[in-house]
């Protein structure tokens, strides 16, 4: 069956010569029993007509916001669509979505979607390259809108160069995995671990570190994307979460992690440990604030439990168990070592000497070790790329698993 079976996708087309291949490309989707329904900008309809594409799609085509038969209601088809592909886009309407202009049936469609949105760029070399589409492209990319590469080759122009759109395979290919990956982690229940802990010295101090809790959210939200059930255990963080697929469990102090990630990780099929949770924590605490007085104070600290470890002594053969080690020094061995001890089917390493790896940022450069020694370093990139390079990683081990 393919994933594309009653996907409901807008395909939008501009102008430009490319739109001959449109065809085809609607041709694979209806094949692969996609429900299509096409927009064209006027310029769009010189190129190739409205009427082969809607015998093709098998729906009337839309060109204007209004037709002969009213008003075409953009909001509707924007709320209507699982996918909206613009193939070709042109250097015009990248610019005119990039900055919110609205002034036809595909800008308007696009403004109201809901869904993921592809772009599939067609244009001469050097207006692809030009500094101006580079940036509208990378804008479009930062509002989460997926790029489809271009290819490199002969131009309408006859130049040769970059600014030739994908192949339609490619394209339909894009959406498959978009697609297929959508639907990874379906009926996968995962905890994570997040965030600081707050170790309590009086009602009003405590000792805590400087975790923002954005590498565990991160990972939680990109695993309910792909239809995994989340449990996120949550220590003290500003950070906002909102998707119907995760159960946040807001806790303060190691104690509290630890209780309710050992009673929820028997139900799960893998566990992310994410958090930065205090090793120690005041063997005191008083009911009261504490006074200052004159002399020199010191606090008495006990272990607190270790969770991770505690999570590894338990985990069946099916679960999958993922630590991370944020080193300072000797960052390989102190890794491997941590994942033995613990029992992690691997771990994530980060090092605070890596520029750009750490607390306050928003990037990390990890490297990923395995239990068989086995180990994959990554380049630096943003917290929510990397979260996508550790859910890879944990479904090839939960199929190894099976
Ligand atoms: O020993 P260390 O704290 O460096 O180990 C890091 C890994 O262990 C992380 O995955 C962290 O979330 C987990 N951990 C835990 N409970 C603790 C300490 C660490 O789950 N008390």
């Amino acid at each position: 069956m393919s994933v594309l079976e009653q996907k409901k996708i807008i395909l939008g087309i501009c102008g430009s010569i490319a739109a001959y291949k449109t065809a085809h490309l609607t041709r694979l989707l209806v094949k692969a029993q996609a429900e299509v329904k096409i927009l064209m900008t006027p310029a769009a309809q010189q190129f190739i007509t409205p009427l082969t594409l809607s015998t093709l799609a098998k729906n009337p085509v839309l060109s204007s916001v209004q037709s002969e038969e009213g008003w075409n209601n953009h909001v509707e088809l924007g709320l209507w669509a699982d996918a909206m592909v613009i193939a070709p886009i042109t250097a015009t309407t990248l610019a005119k979505l990039a900055h919110g202009i609205c002034d036809n049936i595909i800008t308007a469609v696009y403004l109201s979607a809901r869904c993921p949105v592809f772009f599939a760029p067609a244009m001469d070399v050097d207006m692809w390259l030009h500094p101006a589409t580079q940036s509208n492209v990378n804008l479009l990319q930062y509002y989460g809108n997926h790029l489809i590469p271009v290819g490199y080759g002969e131009l309408a122009s006859g130049l040769i160069g970059e600014g030739r759109m994908a192949e339609p395979e490619v394209i339909v290919q894009q959406l498959n995995e978009f697609f297929q990956q959508k639907y990874q982690f379906e009926g996968k229940k995962i905890l994570v671990t997040a965030g600081p802990t707050y170790e309590a010295i009086d009602p009003v101090r405590f000792i805590g570190n400087r975790s923002s809790g954005k590498m565990g959210v991160y990972l939680a939200e990109a695993l309910a994307a792909r239809g995994a059930m989340v449990e996120l255990i949550l220590g003290p963080s500003p950070l906002q979460v909102q998707h119907p697929n995760i159960k946040l469990t807001r806790i303060e102090g190691a104690e509290q992690m630890f209780q309710a990630a050992i009673s929820l990780f028997p139900n799960v099929d893998a566990a992310i440990m994410a958090a930065a949770v205090a090793d120690y924590r005041p063997k005191f605490v008083s009911a009261q604030k504490i006074k200052k007085a004159n002399h020199e104070m010191t606090i008495e600290l006990e272990r607190t439990p270790d969770i991770a470890a505690a999570l590894g002594k338990i985990k069946t053969e099916h679960q999958v168990l993922i630590g991370f080690a944020l080193e300072t020094n000797n960052e390989l061995e102190n890794a491997q070592s941590k994942l033995m001890r613990k029992n992690f089917d691997m771990i994530v390493l980060n090092s605070l000497q890596d520029e750009g790896a750490g607390f306050h940022v928003d990037t990390n450069k990890i490297t990923l070790i395995y239990k068989n020694g086995e180990t994959k370093a990554f380049e630096l990139k943003s917290k929510k790329i990397v979260a996508l390079d550790i859910i890879q990683a944990l479904h090839l081990l939960m199929n190894e698993k099976k």
